[in-house]
């Protein structure tokens, strides 16, 4: 890959991979690591499924199961920030931005679109987290088996948090140079602000 020497081209290449990925099961950007602040000064960091991202919103989509750790971050509103990395091209994506948890109405839309193997994430009767005496993942044992009217019941734990990115860092190691930027969402001006920084 060639060296980036151009900030529009770095956003733009960005925010299209993050585009591309959700939908190529191989892409590296698919299943990031996402950190948020869980009992100071402790950061906790898993690995999610990008499900969406959505360039003129400045979104970022993943879901969960609402009684995950992860919700209370979420829920106080504190940032998330997330990283991609691609082996083969050698970048770094690092970007921290603002949760919001995706109105009930619309996360019926996205629900409805969900296969019964997809919904299976959201569907175990204890809590993610919780203690168990054996090695179960705690579905009811005929989910699977079931038509997709009969998995209502786990639409209760899906929810849809969006991220609204603030800031987009890019490192890109290279034999000809690195190179690291920052895009800054400006409030005022209603764009991003780009930066070089030294690597
Ligand atoms: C490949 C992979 C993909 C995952 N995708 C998600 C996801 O999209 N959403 C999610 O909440 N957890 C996902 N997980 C599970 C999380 O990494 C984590 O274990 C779980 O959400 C509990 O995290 P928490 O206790 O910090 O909330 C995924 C795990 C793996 C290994």
């Amino acid at each position: 890959m060639e060296v980036f020497d151009d900030l529009a081209a770095i956003q733009d290449f960005s925010w299209q991979q993050l585009q591309q990925a959700p939908h190529q099961r191989k892409h590296p950007w698919r299943t990031p690591a996402l950190a948020s602040l869980e009992e100071a000064p402790t950061v906790g960091i898993r690995t999610v499924v990008l499900r969406r991202a959505i360039p003129t919103d400045r979104v970022l989509r993943f879901f969960t199961d609402g009684r995950s750790g992860k919700m209370k971050a979420v829920a106080a509103g504190h940032p998330l920030s997330w990283l991609f990395y691609h082996p083969q091209k050698e970048i770094q994506l690092r970007i921290v931005g603002w949760p919001q948890v995706l109105p009930p109405a619309a996360a019926d839309e996205v629900w409805s679109q969900l296969s019964v193997a997809g919904r299976s994430a959201y569907a175990a009767t204890a809590a993610p987290g919780s203690s168990s005496s054996l090695p179960s993942d705690s579905l009811p044992p005929d989910f699977f088996s079931r038509p997709l009217n009969q998995t209502e019941a786990a639409r209760a734990n899906f929810r849809v948090i969006d991220t609204v990115v603030h800031s987009l860092e890019f490192l890109q190691l290279h034999r000809q140079g690195h190179r690291r930027a920052r895009f800054s969402w400006d409030a005022d001006q209603a764009g991003w602000v780009g930066e070089w920084l030294v690597p």
